[in-house]
């Protein structure tokens, strides 16, 4: 089936009395476009027939006034090697002082094609092969590639569970620090809990991190998503001491659906900091990046406000969905409720299934495809992500089918 690219103009922005009213119900077939979410499904798990509320981009259109910007610049007709100019760097300036009251310098800015290539650079470039840099499990799991991958140890402070929240466990980070430890990889908002750490919390971090000289590399890619009532704090912004010991990575693409396009940035305020991965990028010589990518950022940051508001209205909406939906029909299953991002972190323990046979029953009897907890390490067993960046009627078909599974379970046994 083809994907319909109908998509709606917007000549000249609307005033705030005419604001545009955009359709997340809508359903937009995305198979057959090559996208990892529904066209590698028989890959990852092992059916087609399996529905995708996995990896983290959205089932929603890239708005409108993304797609314009793409098409005018694709008008052009000769797309050669290019650079990023004032519009770029400006734009991300006015969106984080817009939206986190963040004033940062043109300069601190570096481009990476994605936030993961920067942790990575970050960790080739500031740390030496069997320097230890810290994470904190559970959490996106490509945090342990970069690490163990760049030859680095490891060292693991686990959140701590308390209530239904995480936190950090800031005594035991303390204990497991030593001088050859260089790095703690933060995630904020925390994928896959869903946390925006506070101001205290990060307070506390800090202190932690200064006493002991690491440099912390927080990646806040999902900063942007953020639920009614939260605030994120990028962790520059928490002293001058910190901004210069540290790395703040950042991107539009899980904002407004754009990961395809591999744009992000890193916003390193230490000149010597910068200077090293800027080299290693330019050794790699990835800092080209791609004419889509780049306009795509320019236009989601200086007319997304709007968009995104709206966005994440329907996201709340969703996850109130679900919420209500385990309460009242699968009450064993302990929900996390996000301060930010349109990932869940599902408990279910109670069930007593061992993570392969979780998965595998959600899979095969189930038949819809959530991530496994256990890939995001310690403290993941017996969890799994669930995406709910979907129309809802698509999220309710997906907890409809987990309720029937877990049903016809129930009354097995
Ligand atoms: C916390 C976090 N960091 C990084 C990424 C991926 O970023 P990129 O595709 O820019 O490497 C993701 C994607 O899910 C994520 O959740």
């Amino acid at each position: 089936m083809r994907l319909q690219v109908k998509m709606n103009s917007c000549a000249s922005p609307p005033s705030s009395d005419q604001m545009k009213k955009y359709n997340f119900d809508e359903i937009v077939d995305r198979t057959g476009t090559d996208c990892i979410k529904y066209d590698a499904l028989p890959q990852i798990f092992g059916s087609a027939d399996v529905l995708p509320l996995w990896v983290a981009d959205t089932d929603f259109r890239t708005p409108d006034f993304i797609m314009e910007a793409i098409r005018k610049r694709m008008e052009h007709e000769i797309l050669g090697y290019t650079f990023r100019g004032d519009a770029f760097y400006d734009s991300i300036m006015k969106w984080l002082r817009n939206r986190h009251g963040w004033d940062i310098e043109r300069e601190w800015i570096i481009f990476s094609p994605g936030v993961v290539s920067a942790l990575t650079a970050a960790v080739q470039s500031l740390t030496v092969r069997g320097e230890k840099v810290v994470v904190q499990p559970p959490v996106y799991f490509p945090f342990y590639e970069t690490v163990r991958g760049s030859g680095r140890r490891m060292v693991e402070n686990p959140l701590r569970l308390s209530g239904n929240r995480y936190s950090f466990d800031i005594e035991d980070l303390e204990s497991k620090l030593d001088p050859g430890t260089r790095m703690l990889l933060l995630c904020n908002p925390h994928n896959p809990g869903g946390m925006v750490w506070k101001q205290h919390e990060l307070e506390a971090l800090e202190t932690i991190c200064l006493k002991h000289s690491l440099i912390v590399v927080s990646d806040e890619i999902h900063s942007d998503l953020l639920f009614s009532g939260n605030r994120h704090i990028p962790w520059g912004m928490l002293s001058a001491e910190s901004r210069m010991n540290s790395i703040v990575c950042m991107a539009p693409s899980k904002t407004f659906n754009v990961a395809g396009l591999a744009t992000s940035f890193a916003i390193i305020p230490n000149p010597e900091m910068r200077k090293k991965i800027e080299k290693l990028m330019g050794t790699l010589h990835i800092q080209t990046g791609n004419i889509a990518g780049k306009v795509a950022l320019e236009a989601a940051y200086t007319s997304g406000e709007d968009w995104l508001r709206q966005l994440m209205e329907y996201v709340e909406g969703n996850y109130r969905y679900l919420e209500e939906f385990f309460d009242t029909h699968l009450p064993k299953v302990k929900v996390m409720r996000p301060e930010a991002t349109y990932l869940v972190w599902l408990n279910f323990r109670e069930y007593g299934m061992k993570d392969k046979q979780l998965t595998r029953f959600l899979v095969e009897k189930g038949r819809v495809g959530l991530n496994n907890g256990a890939r995001f390490g310690t403290g993941g067993d017996g969890m799994q992500r669930i995406n709910i960046g979907c129309p809802r009627s698509v999220l309710a078909e997906g907890l409809n089918r987990i309720k029937a599974a877990f049903d016809r379970y129930e009354n097995s046994r």
